[in-house]
């Protein structure tokens, strides 16, 4: 007996050296220890042997069927993970596949890149509404209804029924302006970035959407010199240490008095208008209740698609908008 269950094990501890695969390791499961199997014989005859036969015998084939199923248990084991690295559909050995992080659009870094170097010069960045009113947008900016100037800034407006004050997509970010005013006393110094809308036709430099920055400074003395300085000093630190040339000719805005547009040389030497400022006009402050006699400031506008244009040297706005990601995925 106890001859025959050595020769048992030692065939299986065989067997089982030379299995490869986990359906061969099946089959040797079945072989030894399958009901049909010597050793399952071998088990089922205990009952006709004696109490002594059956205890000595009976331990030493129990802890033998213990072994080989432990053994098989431990092959199976390492025969699957061998299997699941060649085999299976997992293959942990390829290498990840990369998970892309979105990032902010060229025109909001921009924007933001605006915000902190005025937010440096003690400038507090405020916001307006998309949707105006014709007094905001116009009128309290002394643009009256039927003045040529108006046709400057064609617009998108809001279907109501007919009357006053009627509502538009804002063509500009002044009207910003005369919120703030409305609501604060001087002095001050403010920044409000923003979408405007205009009805246009689209081309490289035309968008009817795009993105200005309006900025207005009032106190008992500011000064055209004080607006050169802090523009200058802007630029400077937007186009980072490149030297920037300037240039500030006459220009008129009907919400300024004396109105200028400032221009900067590009690279290649040809001058780029990049915003139109002035010193606020008497009537703008009249139309917020302060006394143009006490105070006076500066405002200006800019475009920020136009200087992030300049900047990364972008040859269409449209680009800004039409989603193609060839062209966002580079910044
Ligand atoms: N709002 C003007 C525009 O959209 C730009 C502008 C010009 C703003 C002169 C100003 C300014 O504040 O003083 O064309």
């Amino acid at each position: 007996m106890l001859e025959k269950l050595k020769k048992i094990r030692d065939e299986f501890v065989k067997e089982l050296g030379n299995t490869q695969d986990l359906d061969h390791l099946e089959k040797i499961r079945v072989k030894y220890t399958g009901r049909k199997s010597e050793l399952g014989d071998l088990l089922g005859s205990l009952k006709d042997m004696t109490v002594e036969e059956r205890r000595e015998f009976g331990s030493k084939a129990n802890i033998a069927r213990n072994e080989i199923d432990d053994l098989i248990k431990e092959k199976g084991e390492n025969l699957y993970h061998k299997q699941a690295l060649t085999e299976s559909f997992l293959d942990i050995t390829k290498p990840g596949k990369k998970i892309e992080a979105g990032h902010l659009h060229p025109l909001t870094k921009v924007e933001d890149e605006i915000k902190q170097i005025f937010s440096s010069m003690n400038f507090s960045v405020v916001e307006g509404p998309e949707v105006e009113d014709e007094y905001h947008n116009f009128d309290a900016l002394n643009i009256p209804e039927n003045h040529p100037a108006r046709e400057m800034w064609d617009t998108f407006w809001i279907k109501q029924a007919e009357g006053k004050n009627r509502l538009l997509l804002r063509t500009h970010t002044s009207p910003a302006q005369i919120h703030y005013m409305e609501k604060h006393q001087p002095p001050f110094q403010i920044i409000v970035p923003g979408r405007v809308f205009r009805y246009e036709a689209l081309d490289a430099s035309h968008e009817f959407n795009f993105y200005q920055l309006e900025g207005l400074m009032v106190g008992k003395d500011i000064s055209l010199a004080n607006f050169k300085f802090v523009v200058e000093e802007f630029f400077k630190k937007f186009f980072k240490g490149q030297k920037i040339d300037f240039r500030f000719r006459a220009s008129y805005f009907p919400f300024v008095e004396p109105g200028v547009e400032v221009d900067i040389k590009l690279q290649n030497g040809n001058w780029m208008e990049v915003m139109g400022a002035g010193m606020v006009h008497r009537n703008v402050f009249n139309s917020v209740k302060y006394n143009p006699n006490d105070i006076q400031g500066f405002a200006f506008g800019m475009g920020i698609d136009r200087l992030a244009m300049i900047k990364y040297k972008i040859p269409d706005i449209r680009l800004f908008y039409n989603g193609d990601l060839r062209f966002i995925k580079q910044f």
